[in-house]
């Protein structure tokens, strides 16, 4: 049976800046594509009234899309409704309620984007409130802090919600970008051959954003890097880069071959990972003078499994680098010399590297034989944009908050593979590695280069060199492919 159309949607957090970034700007596109069709009830803290967070939502559509059309903006600030109060008040559960039923509400989506520490508050209120019936439950990430406090939460919200009803988000399982990992891997028959410890050496994914915490310095100094974004996003790319082929495109199947990758792979050992802080990352509003919090982190994982024995998955994330770039990279092992002449460097592995981020596509190194009399090679690179190739995509938000009114879950993280992800990295919590400090507009902490294993093909040189290809090469007619 199809799970009911969600008839109204509950925004907690509403005035929040992941609200104001991301979530308001992603109903207007919803607007526009006619799917959302049902009144939207914004909970926060504070004396917002209906009118105040109309023109909070109108303000932040129009910062993230200035050509917003009017008409549509008018009627989705029509339709929202403002409730304010503390989410530790029954009070506020019982004016919500009392407002879901003047409007008629039978399955809301209640999406929460709180601070982690309050989604069990928030739980219990909706559960009290009787506001759990019917509906359904949307957790921002990171859920929980760790393991055991994951293992919490799942009980708190299984004991309200239904596990068909809990939509645990990590929005890069929204991103096209991601998505295209398991269609590419598994709609192309080039690459199962070599998808193993046979042919390929090591795999790296790199997420390395130029921008510091953003006037988040409160938030970020309870999660870091690791909580922020390498227990959650970095470790799902990896899960659709290693499992094994689902048996079958249902999110159960789906969900099955993630859990199972997951749970293959070893707690992370504190002397495979390097942990990084830039400089100036105390002096943030909202960060300690002392703070200890990393920005950075560097990780070495190892896959159990007859596929994967021995490979090295090197995973990366850090504030403040040298560039924004989103990458998965499986390297090749290299081959042998064989022909080519004594004197010449022996050819380079064959990289496919996954540009997970804007301006996403797939580049695969290649070698070929260098002009002149000896038989010497050089990379070169068969290059696809995806936003040239395939046209403009639905942002991630969109994608997931679409497939929660709906009731989809197979773009969400169910709680098996949350919890499996957590005790993957709960040994860096528990013994944390020594933090090192690290200039802005660099690559991270010297002593990162440790972890990353020999024959290491930086992501850092790569993009300098395609940020570089691509400034030199005009656009192409829409259709073509760039580098065709
Ligand atoms: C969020 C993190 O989940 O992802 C942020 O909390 C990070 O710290 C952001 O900047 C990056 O998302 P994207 O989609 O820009 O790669």
């Amino acid at each position: 049976m199809s799970p009911p159309a969600a008839d109204a949607l509950v925004l907690f957090g509403v005035s929040g800046d992941l609200a104001h970034r991301k979530l308001l700007p992603a109903l207007y596109g919803l607007a526009v594509r006619g799917l959302l069709d049902m009144p939207v009830l914004g909970v926060s803290a504070g004396d917002w009234d209906d009118a105040a967070l109309a023109e909070h939502t109108a303000t932040a559509i129009t910062a993230a899309r200035p050509d917003a059309d009017e008409q549509v903006v008018a009627d989705l600030t029509s339709r929202l409704h403002m409730v304010a109060g503390d989410y530790r008040d029954p009070a506020t559960f019982e004016k919500l309620a009392q407002r879901c039923a003047e409007l008629g509400v039978r399955h809301a989506v209640h999406y929460l984007a709180i601070p982690p520490d309050l989604a069990g508050t928030v739980i219990g209120g909706l559960a009290q409130a009787g506001l759990n019936r019917g509906a359904r439950v949307v957790l921002e990430k990171p859920f929980g802090r760790d393991l055991a406090s994951a293992q919490r939460l799942n009980e708190t919200v299984r004991q309200a919600f239904d596990e068909s009803s809990i939509f645990r988000i990590d929005h890069y399982l929204g991103k096209e970008s991601v998505e295209n990992l398991l269609v590419f891997r598994f709609a192309n028959s080039l690459l199962e051959p070599v998808w193993n410890r046979r042919y390929v050496s090591q795999v790296q994914i790199t997420m390395a954003e130029t921008i510091g915490v953003s006037g988040r310095g409160g938030f970020y100094e309870g999660v870091g890097a690791v909580r922020d974004v390498v227990q959650n996003h970095l470790l799902q790319v990896l899960a659709l880069l290693a499992m094994e082929p689902p048996v079958s495109a249902d999110a159960a199947a789906l969900r099955d071959e993630k859990a199972k990758v997951l749970t293959a792979i070893q707690p992370v050992s504190s002397a495979d990972c390097v942990f990084g802080q830039y400089n100036g990352y105390r002096d943030e509003p909202g960060v300690a003078a002392d703070s200890s919090v990393e920005t950075y982190a560097a990780l070495r994982l190892h896959i159990d499994t007859w596929r994967w024995a021995g490979v090295p998955f090197v995973l990366r994330a850090g504030k403040r680098l040298a560039a924004t770039a989103l990458e998965a990279v499986v390297e090749l092992q290299a081959p042998p010399r064989l022909l080519f002449v004594p004197h010449a460097a022996a050819p380079e592995p064959n990289l496919l590297r996954f540009r997970l981020g804007v301006d996403d596509g797939v580049t695969m190194t290649l070698q070929a034989k260098r002009p002149g009399e000896q038989l010497h090679t050089r990379s070169v690179d068969l290059d696809v944009d995806f936003p040239v190739a395939l046209g403009a995509r639905h942002d991630a938000y969109e994608r997931l908050l679409a497939d929660a009114l709906v009731g989809d879950t197979s773009r969400f993280a169910r709680n098996d593979a949350v919890e499996q992800a957590w005790r993957i990295v709960q040994p860096l919590f528990d013994d944390p590695p020594p933090v090192s400090s690290y200039e802005p507009g660099t690559w991270g902490p010297e002593q990162a280069s440790r972890i990353t294993p020999a024959g290491w093909h930086s992501v850092q040189l790569h993009h300098q060199h395609s940020a570089a290809h691509r400034a030199a090469t005009p656009a192409p007619p829409p259709g073509k492919t760039a580098h065709q």
